[in-house]
């Protein structure tokens, strides 16, 4: 195990109805004047935004509304809020979505506490961020795990760049989890959610760290619950012993739990990111469109390790390590297969990706992530174009040379 600091600061508020209680959360940190972020208008049509309004007056906190996040949300759109919060002199953020609402939320933080700053010089590191406002959270989709996690995406679509940004001032300090909200959710969000949770922690499981079994039992108990709670509530969204599993996976697999002590690899993450800047394609889609590829392009660099996630995950009997890791990748895909997810590069329905293309996402993910990123193996240029290539079904199932 290697030496670790934990911190996961967010208060979790859990069950039926319990966003009626977000005005007196947001009273507890001191907030006054709320910016509220949401979505494309799916809290309106359900009647969560007036609700979550009303919380918020009771408790007399004056808000401003500020919507329009779309999926893979853009600066832009994060620089008009932080202007909006300024203006209105929003002393916290509240988000009321998924992620990209959360995320544009944790931007507006960041922008309207620092109003002198470019918000993308925060987000590429050139201004290192020192303060921001408190940030809290009604959840409506159980998914990218922003609602703990230490990390906000935006993409800057000047550049054609999607880039994350880690810091403490991104966790949230509360959010409200009703597993009922999602309820309301479309069976490809359902899908794309329960992909994005089981990546969080596959990126993390992946790794050379040895002697961490806590962390590693954590990990394989997450998969299973996801993926038995996942496939519950893509047949039934109304399940709601199946969702609240699901929600309080989504919480705790981005929350540093399942990774804890281990150096963790990201590397399908890091893909997926090229693929939405590119193709503007849901972050879910673009994990599982490439993760095959990927897995059969890395495991020779640890069979055992993947034999172990074979075993324990999906109960394969196979003695043979390499043979056992296969059956494991092959398994993991089939799940996927089985909520409707793309698996391949054709099967995300943005045309043809041609050679061209593919080489632009390989130089791309070295400029965006770095030369030689991931540690499970490290991904260069070459490795990233060869997983793209393979996932695209031409020289499928390559391996690392
Ligand atoms: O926009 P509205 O109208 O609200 O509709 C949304 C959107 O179309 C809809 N939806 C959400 N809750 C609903 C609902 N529709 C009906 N009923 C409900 N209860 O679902 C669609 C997707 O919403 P979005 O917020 O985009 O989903 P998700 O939570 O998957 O977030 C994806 C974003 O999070 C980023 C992704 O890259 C992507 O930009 N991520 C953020 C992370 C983080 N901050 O830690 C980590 C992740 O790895 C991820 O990168
Ligand atoms: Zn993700």
């Amino acid at each position: 195990m290697r030496d670790f600091e934990y911190y996961a600061p967010t208060r979790i508020v859990f069950g039926r109805d319990k966003e009626a209680l977000t005005g007196a959360l947001l009273k507890r940190v001191g907030a006054k004047r709320a910016i509220v972020v949401y979505g494309g208008g799916s809290v309106s049509r359900s009647g969560l935004l007036e609700r979550v309004g009303r919380s918020l007056s009771d408790a007399g906190i004056e808000y401003q509304l500020f919507g329009g996040a779309r999926p893979n949300p853009t600066l832009k759109h994060a620089e008009e809020g932080a202007r909006i919060a300024i203006e209105f002199g929003a002393d916290a953020s509240l988000a009321v979505g998924g992620g990209s609402a959360i995320d544009t939320a944790k931007a507006i933080a960041h922008g309207a506490a620092n109003p002198d700053a470019a918000l993308w010089d925060i987000w590429t590191a050139k201004t290192t961020l020192s303060k921001s406002l408190p940030v809290g959270v009604v959840l409506t989709i159980p998914a990218a795990g922003s609602e703990m996690s230490d990390s906000a995406v935006l993409t800057n679509t000047d550049s054609g760049v999607k880039k994350g940004l880690s810091t403490e001032f991104n966790r949230p300090r509360f959010a409200v989890l009703n597993p009922a909200l999602a309820s309301t959710l479309p069976k490809r969000q359902i899908a794309c959610g329960v992909s994005d949770i089981l990546m969080h922690t596959l990126d993390r499981y992946f790794t050379h760290t040895k002697g961490n079994p806590l962390t590693d039992e954590f990990a394989e108990a997450l998969l299973r619950v996801t993926m038995d709670a996942g496939a519950k509530t893509y047949i039934n969204p109304n399940d709601y012993d199946a969702i609240s599993d699901l929600t309080w996976c989504s919480s705790v697999s981005h929350n540093g739990l399942t990774g804890l002590g281990a150096a963790t690899d990201f590397v399908p993450h890091k893909l997926g990111h090229e693929l939405s800047a590119r193709y503007d394609v849901p972050h879910g889609e673009s994990l599982t469109c490439i993760w095959g590829a990927w897995a059969m392009y890395v495991y020779m660099e640890e069979p055992e390790r993947f034999a172990k996630f074979a075993r324990n995950v999906f109960g394969i009997q196979e003695d043979d390590a390499r043979a056992a890791a296969v059956a494991g990748i092959d398994a993991m895909v089939a799940f996927f297969r089985s909520l409707d997810m793309p698996v391949s590069l054709p099967e995300l329905g943005v045309g043809e990706i041609s050679d061209t293309d593919i080489s632009l996402l390989a130089e791309n993910s070295q400029r965006n992530s770095g030369e030689g990123f991931g540690s499970f193996k490290r991904i260069y240029q070459k490795d990233a174009a060869a997983i793209y290539a393979a996932a695209s079904g031409c020289g499928a199932r390559p391996r690392a040379k």
